[in-house]
């Protein structure tokens, strides 16, 4: 019998937050250790909460992430965030390759890949976002480019402990709309087998998110799918209650 790796349920607030959001991430810590037999928790919040919130989760259950980071560690990159200076806010994780990265900065896979290889340099775990868009879905192109992201986006070599990888279908982010069970199974195994040779010890894969559209109401269902080993959430990580509900259903 295989065990279950433990699920990671990750917050990506997105471009949500100001200083007051504090008391939100207060109320995740509050409540983590309700949860805490059940999954790791991450929130990753906009760059500028990411110290503030490092220093107030420290010693708690919760971990801190980015939501990106440039490929060098320093430079004349006006604007961007090394992942250096992610590790020296407290941060332990950075999301890599979000479809929101890939279709509003027109991000690479190459460049997705020089990313978490700037992850692994700081000492960070890299979230390495795929997922077919709704055309591609339609075109039945999902395993093509989610097989091709895989390939160029995850560095060979990988190590289990310092990469996860999240499928969200492009279409499902926001929507409220998610893949059919049978689906979600399928491409979580697809992209496990893939994985499995890209790593280090190969035959090992690393932890699989699925990401688009987890709430209380479905997530029960969805991180018990096998290959799901955690959720990658947006609008309700945003609600300290929902995303706490959302830990509390990952499967023992
Ligand atoms: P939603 O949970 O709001 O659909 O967002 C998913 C997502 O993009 C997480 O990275």
């Amino acid at each position: 019998m295989t065990t279950r790796a433990r699920p990671l349920i990750a917050g990506n607030w997105k471009m949500n937050g100001l200083t007051g959001s504090l008391a939100e991430l207060d109320a995740i810590i509050a409540g983590s250790s309700a949860v805490a037999d059940r999954a790791d928790l991450l929130i990753c919040p906009p760059a500028t909460l990411v110290a503030a919130f490092a220093a107030r989760a420290k010693g708690t259950a919760v971990m801190i992430g980015g939501q990106d980071c440039h490929p060098e560690p320093c430079g004349a990159h006006t604007g961007d965030i090394a992942a250096e200076m992610l590790k020296d806010a407290g941060a332990s994780f950075v999301i890599v390759g979000h479809s929101e990265r890939r279709a509003d900065h027109h991000e690479t896979d190459e460049l997705v890949r020089q990313k978490t290889l700037a992850a692994w340099r700081a000492g960070l775990v890299a979230i390495v976002c795929v997922g077919e868009t709704g055309a591609e879905r339609d075109a039945g192109q999902t395993l093509d480019v989610v097989g091709r992201q895989i390939e160029r986006s995850v560095p060979d070599g990988a190590r289990t402990e310092s990469l996860v990888v999240a499928y969200e279908p492009v279409w499902a982010i926001g929507t409220g709309v998610t893949p059919t069970t049978s689906d979600v199974e399928q491409i979580h195994a697809f992209i496990c087998l893939k994985l499995s040779k890209k790593m280090k010890n190969s035959g090992e894969s690393s932890k699989i998110l699925y990401g688009g559209s987890v709430k209380p109401s479905n997530c029960n269902e969805l991180l018990c799918i096998s290959h799901v080993n955690g959720a990658l959430v947006g609008g309700a990580s945003l609600k300290s209650s929902d995303f706490l509900a959302i830990a509390a259903a990952a499967p023992k």
